[in-house]
């Protein structure tokens, strides 16, 4: 059984490193995931793991804790809501508004094994004939490299496949390989995936049209919450859209962002609606 101590020391450990909040109550939870990865590495119990953790400066331990704990549930067009809402307004308003610069750049936070930047991809794509020329990119970022390998790889399960994905993307889009399906180049090419904790200083990473952070922001305290969200608005052209996940909300922490579409879709603009574009 984990001891108070080391409790106390995951609990604080992953605050620090991840912004993961969890209490007391979820004990259970460290149990679950961090036996078998002491099991993994070689330790006797969870609590030899934490005398590990907490007398030596192996960062790699530290961060295989970390993974350990992150949820990465994901799964293509999740929620399906917000993937209309990206191709049926906001995709045409950009067309109209950056007709000039004829680019877009779209960041998806916390994208786990890749489903959701790829699913926005396949929008694209089919979209293209709208879109002549146009570049588009999109970033994927994770705190975890072993989702982010998985991600690069493109190559999914049946049972991955079946949530969520439209038969026409998947002849489309997808070869099958033995038991599994790859995706094709050139939608992997429209996705680059990086390495990047919610919790660091973002601000060089660029300024996006959109910006996906969903699912992640409830595993947040208020403060990490407001500071995350805080940045992200300043890496966001002024036009631009923030799509956060379904149980999200930015209620009660100040932020810089209005909610947009009515009930439709948790998605948000900076400081109110961007004037229209004829
Ligand atoms: C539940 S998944 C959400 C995936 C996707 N956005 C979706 O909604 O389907 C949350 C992801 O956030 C990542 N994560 C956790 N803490 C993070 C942090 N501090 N910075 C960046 N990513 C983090 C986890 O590794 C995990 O892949």
């Amino acid at each position: 059984m984990i001891s108070p101590e080391a409790v106390q020391f995951f609990l604080m450990l992953l605050r620090k490193e991840s912004g993961l909040a969890l209490d007391e109550s979820k004990k259970y939870l460290l149990e679950t995931r961090l036996e078998p990865l002491a099991a993994q590495e070689g330790y006797a119990s969870i609590n030899d793991l934490y005398m590990a953790v907490r007398n030596t400066n192996n960062s790699l331990l530290r961060q295989e804790v970390v993974d350990a704990m992150t949820t990465n549930e994901t799964s293509f067009f999740r929620d399906r809501m917000p993937f209309d809402i990206f191709k049926n307004e906001v995709i045409p308003d950009l067309i109209k508004r950056n007709e000039r610069s004829r680019r877009i750049r779209i960041w998806c936070a916390a994208c786990s094994t890749g489903q959701e930047p790829y699913s926005l991809a396949m929008e694209l794509a089919s979209m293209s004939a709208k879109m002549p020329g146009w570049n588009i990119k999109i970033l994927g970022t994770d705190i975890t490299e072993a989702v982010l390998k998985k991600a690069r790889e493109g190559t999914y399960s049946q049972h991955d496949i079946q949530r969520g994905l439209p038969t026409p993307y998947l002849i489309r889009f997808f070869k099958q390989s033995g038991m599994n399906w790859v995706l094709n180049s050139d939608l992997k090419r429209m996705v680059e995936f990086k390495r990047l904790n919610l919790l660091s200083n973002f601000s060089w990473i660029g300024q996006f049209d959109i910006v996906f952070c969903r699912n992640i922001l409830i595993y947040f305290d208020v403060e990490t919450k407001k500071t995350v969200i805080g940045r992200i608005g300043g890496v966001l052209a002024p036009h631009g859209a923030l799509f956060l996940g379904g149980s999200e909300t930015l209620l009660g922490i100040d932020n810089p962002f209005v909610r947009a579409g009515g009930m439709k879709g948790k998605y948000y603009h900076l400081n109110g609606a961007p004037a229209p574009v004829r």
